[in-house]
């Protein structure tokens, strides 16, 4: 693999952690949590809304069967990989990777307020322990959307007395698992979380408020800034972070309102919450997916080709959103999620060869990058979508539960045996 100058090698320094990012709810099965009780309640309504508000995308053909039957839209076993985490393990040794994102799933561990459920940290123990016997290192997310039952109902984070809850579970979870763990992400994408469920209504809890949403937004920002609190008191050597999903955000001219727009969405998307956790933070985690080019106030993509959600693909913009979030915060940047949905595996190779060499660029402008986690190690659950989009490196047969490393992965992996030092 070669950068722009194709006598320079890509350079990544000693130690640099290539690896897959999944999260609990989209791959482990058998869950109950909020989201299985939503999607019950959703999935008939869901496959009814595609033939809709779907059809536009660009393989619909393709994807219209699944998308339009409801069992498409309820995890159910998802990937099984509760039970079966140690042949997915094997696929990242096949990759020859060294890191490994996931999430403990809150729902698991707590299944009833105050109630520990000792058979799922004894889960948790073996599979940090396996990572661990494959010199895998695990960054370990605390909440990746999916809550308990019992929280959601008690109003989940739209309430300030309930951070509390999140903060017990988290030093318990510290506890049980930190001997083995370095890196601790809080939360995966709080704003997301936050405008989906509270502001445009469309996942669990459905709420359409403003005040509401500034509340969780505000209460998430507590959370972080407590359980970091509590994990320091407690002495472990961990580093804490969280993921927060940034876009490159740019003016497409020089016109004054294009600019302004570009900065006031840096600021209100990801300045506005980072701001609060800044001093808590050990490392910044990014997912990067898209960018949005403004001319006045509307946003104007570039006619660059979709991935299967219709996402317009600017992989190489990865290096000016590392750029920006490590001259603001000055904090290592850890990649912990960027991918694309690409069931014909067309775009992905070239995906991960575009971000990698994106990253090496912004390490060579004086940038520190810890690791880039793709998203995601197998096809799994895309929430309010379901099962269709595949984000895989192994594509996942949800028949036989059988996986399969895609080309794309296959390459991946040769290309982390020469970049690793
Ligand atoms: C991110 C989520 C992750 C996955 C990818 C495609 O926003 O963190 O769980 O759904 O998008």
């Amino acid at each position: 693999m070669t950068s722009k100058n194709p006598d320079k090698p890509l350079a990544f320094p000693p130690g640099f952690l290539f690896g897959a990012a999944t999260s609990a709810h989209q791959v482990e099965g058998g869950n109950h949590n909020q989201w299985t009780v939503w999607e019950l309640e959703n999935a008939k309504s869901l496959a009814k809304q595609a033939e809709y508000k779907l059809t536009w995308l660009p393989d619909w053909q393709g994807v219209k069967d699944q998308a339009t039957d409801p069992s498409n839209y309820v995890s159910g076993q998802a990937c099984d990989h509760f039970n079966r985490y140690r042949e997915d393990f094997d696929l990242l040794r096949r990759m020859n990777m060294n890191a490994f994102r996931f999430s403990v799933e809150w729902s698991r561990i707590e299944p009833r307020e105050g109630v520990w459920d000792a058979a799922a940290f004894v889960h948790y123990k073996k599979y940090v322990g396996q990572l661990r016997s494959l010199n895998i290192e695990p960054v370990v997310t605390l909440m990746h959307w999916t809550l308990p039952v019992w929280f959601a109902e008690k109003g989940g984070f739209a309430r300030r007395g309930n951070v509390k809850y999140f903060v017990r579970f988290a030093k318990k979870v510290f506890m049980e698992l930190g001997g083995d763990i370095k890196y601790f992400c809080t939360l995966n994408e709080p704003e997301v979380y936050t405008s989906k469920g509270y502001y445009w209504g469309e996942w669990p809890p459905n709420r359409q408020s403003r005040l509401q949403a500034m509340w969780v937004y505000l209460n998430l920002a507590s959370a972080h800034n407590r359980t970091v609190r509590a994990g320091r008191r407690l002495g472990g050597a961990w580093l804490f972070g969280l993921s927060k999903d940034c876009a490159h955000n740019y003016p497409g001219d020089d016109a004054w309102l294009s600019r302004l727009s570009a900065a006031l969405a840096n600021w209100a998307l990801d300045y506005f919450f980072l701001n609060m956790v800044r001093r808590k933070l050990d490392w910044l985690g990014l997912n990067y997916y898209f960018s949005n080019r403004f001319f006045g106030y509307r946003i104007h993509n570039p006619e660059h080709p979709q991935n299967d959600l219709g996402w317009t693909m600017e992989p190489r913009n990865l290096q000016f959103v590392i750029e920006r979030l490590s001259r603001k915060y000055r904090r290592p940047i850890m990649v912990t999620e960027s991918g694309v949905a690409d069931r014909g595996d067309r775009y992905r190779k070239w995906w991960i060869s575009a971000s990698l060499a994106a990253i090496a660029r912004a390490i060579a402008g004086g940038a520190r990058v810890d690791g880039y986690l793709h998203w995601s190690l197998l096809d799994n659950f895309e929430w309010a979508f379901g099962k269709w989009p595949r984000f895989g490196l192994a594509e996942v047969n949800y028949r036989t539960l059988s996986r399969r490393l895609r080309p794309s992965a296959l390459w991946y992996g040769q290309t982390i045996k020469k970049l690793r030092r």
